[in-house]
């Protein structure tokens, strides 16, 4: 199976992209990770973390912290444009961006690729391959939701982070977990087995 891309923003959701991550390597899967230079921020202000940035600390920092020797991960720097990752030639199961904030939505809809995330979501969305945006924030204003609109009518699926209360979630970590699983039914993957989350 070809890699995953999996691109976290600065938005306020940062667990539900460890959760990707957690079960992801734990299914043994190959995950491309980029944190955009908002990410790093929102993880240390909301959850007191500093996610180093060097490629190769940050790939023993996941392992360590998610306690899983499983999967290949490879972790990229947010300006590293020269990446393979950045190229159309390079062939990904798709790519997942959890939680997409609002600036990078703005970015990629107008095709300004400053950044690899940016860079990458083109690719994705020029080479016809799949785009999942998982976007975080409220209310949305009009340009927001015109921003969503174009990407959706270039190819993209937008995914809200959205509870559903038919699973009886308990907590927080169980909207996480339920949310991530249905996400990756985009890909035709089920993540259950190896998830705490009970089908009803
Ligand atoms: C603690 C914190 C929480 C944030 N939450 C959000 C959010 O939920 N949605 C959003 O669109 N921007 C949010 N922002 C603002 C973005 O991080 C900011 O616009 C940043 O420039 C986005 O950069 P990026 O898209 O490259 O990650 C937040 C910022 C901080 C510091």
């Amino acid at each position: 199976m070809k890699p995953y891309v999996i691109a976290v923003t600065g938005a306020s959701a940062q667990p539900f992209a460890e959760k990707t991550l957690e079960l992801l390597l734990s299914k043994d899967k190959e995950v491309n990770l980029i944190l955009s230079k908002g990410a790093y921020q929102v993880w240390l202000s909301e959850m007191k973390i500093k996610i180093p940035i060097d490629p190769l600390q940050q790939e023993s920092f996941w392992r360590e912290r998610l306690n899983i020797n499983t999967g290949k991960l490879k972790c990229y720097k947010w300006n590293d444009n020269s990446a393979n990752i950045a190229s159309g030639s390079y062939k990904t199961t798709g790519m997942v961006i959890i939680p997409a904030s609002m600036g990078t939505i703005g970015r990629i809809a107008s095709g300004v690729s400053l950044d690899l995330i940016e860079r990458v979501a083109d690719v994705h969305l020029k080479e016809s391959k799949p785009l999942i945006l998982v976007p975080r924030e409220t209310p949305l204003n009009l340009i927001h939701l015109r921003n969503l609109t174009s990407l959706a009518e270039a190819g993209a699926k937008v995914v809200p982070p959205m509870p559903a209360w038919y699973s009886e979630p308990k907590s927080l970590q169980d909207i996480v977990d339920f949310f991530v699983v249905r996400l990756f039914d985009q890909f035709d993957e089920d993540l259950r087995s190896i998830n705490r989350w009970k089908a009803t």
